[in-house]
């Protein structure tokens, strides 16, 4: 008998515990040698030159930004984690919000096109739930505007569109927090094929200083000689917790191919319900599934996830509200409908995704949507 399925689980073995108890062990916890592996890896499994392990998603967004000194408007979705807004807003630029396809749930060259103004600079797309967004627009559509494109690649570790990974299209920043397809418990990684951005990127992550410590020490002459060339943060990954990163993308593939092969039993199993919708998989996309999300009535929804939650379930919602509603930024918003957006968010559900999901506990989760009354 299942007894409860939460919402997602980190699938960490003893061989990573290990790993990280002995760089523990060894004394080097800050920023050291498991970062350039963890780095160098990443590289070599997203098709990028090179990438930047970083203490979150958010922070590799903002780093995006202020490295290319954007403070116009940035376009992005509202249908995101307000992390995406939030970095925008923290790099002293203007987050302008687009409207997303009702389909994929993602922005197109179609909705994002018609906002693009003398302002602005940049496009932050925002790979939902796994799925790319159509990257063949989208890139020569930000190259004819000239306009930066960064992609939030937070929920799409191992995604592709037409075989390429998202991440390598244009700025990638990718989130190994908790729920996401990896994880170090907090942390992220930016990736890029520019080396003078990349140059910038790591010495802003490590107060404006161009190399680190680690590297430093190796120095022969006058290792503390530290020369800080911007007004820099601190937004490195400890060693320890890059060591489990290095060690969980070695296991990226498969366990991406059990959040597929989870999503079709989740397909089949839900056909028969004809208050939900499962969710569209375009042809030329490889789906990450970092979620599972439905669609069911927006009157009977809230009652839907409660119904599943107190059944432990760990249903939940993403996302509500939509960012364009959030106290901080209902006041700021541009004037674009976002009809879409704001029905999705009244409609979707996201159902307990991750790899070591069992098919008995989507049994028993269909078992009880049988159950359910509305
Ligand atoms: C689309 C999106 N962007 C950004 C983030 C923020 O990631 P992090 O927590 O690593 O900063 C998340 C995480 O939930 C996300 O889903």
């Amino acid at each position: 008998m299942t007894k409860s399925v939460p919402l997602s689980l980190p699938d960490i073995s003893d061989k990573e515990i290990k790993l990280v108890s002995n760089v523990i062990k060894s004394g080097w916890l800050a920023h050291g040698e498991w970062n350039k592996k963890f780095e160098d890896s990443f590289s070599n499994f997203i098709g990028v030159k090179d990438s930047i392990t970083m203490n979150s998603c958010t922070s590799a967004l903002e780093i995006a930004l202020k490295v290319n000194k954007i403070r116009g408007e940035v376009i992005i979705p509202s249908m995101t984690w307000c992390a995406t807004a939030n970095a925008v807003v923290n790099a002293g630029a203007k987050p302008v919000f687009c409207e997303v396809e009702s389909k994929t749930r993602n922005v197109s060259a179609k909705t994002i096109c018609p906002l693009i103004s003398s302002k602005t600079e940049a496009i932050i797309v925002v790979h939902f739930g796994g799925q790319t967004c159509n990257m063949d627009e989208i890139t020569k559509l930000a190259k004819r505007s000239k306009l930066l494109l960064i992609e939030d690649s937070a929920e799409t570790l191992g995604g592709t569109w037409k075989k390429k990974k998202a991440g390598s299209f244009g700025i990638g920043c990718f989130s190994f927090f908790p729920t996401k397809n990896i994880t170090t418990g907090e942390g992220g990684m930016f990736t890029c094929n520019d080396k003078s951005t990349l140059d910038k990127a790591r010495a802003l992550i490590g107060h404006g200083i161009t190399n680190s410590t680690y590297d430093r020490e190796r120095k022969k002459f006058k290792p503390w000689i530290r020369e800080s060339t911007y007004a820099g943060h601190n937004f490195r990954m400890p060693n320890p917790l890059a060591a489990l990163g290095f060690l969980q993308l070695k296991k990226i593939e498969s366990m991406n191919k059990n959040r597929n092969k989870l999503a079709n039993y989740y397909n089949k199993k839900l056909k028969k319900f004809e208050f939900i919708t499962t969710p569209y998989c375009h042809k030329d996309v490889f789906h990450s599934y970092q979620m599972y999300t439905i669609e069911v009535d927006k009157r009977i929804r809230d009652g839907f996830v409660n119904y599943l939650r107190s059944n432990k379930i760990g249903a939940s919602v993403h996302f509500f509200p939509p960012v364009h509603k959030q106290p901080f930024y209902k006041d700021k918003k541009n004037k674009v409908n976002l009809t879409v957006t704001d029905e999705l968010s009244k409609r979707l559900v996201t159902l307990p995704m991750y790899s070591a999901l069992k098919k008995v506990q989507i049994d028993y989760i269909i078992n009880t949507i049988n159950k359910f009354k509305y």
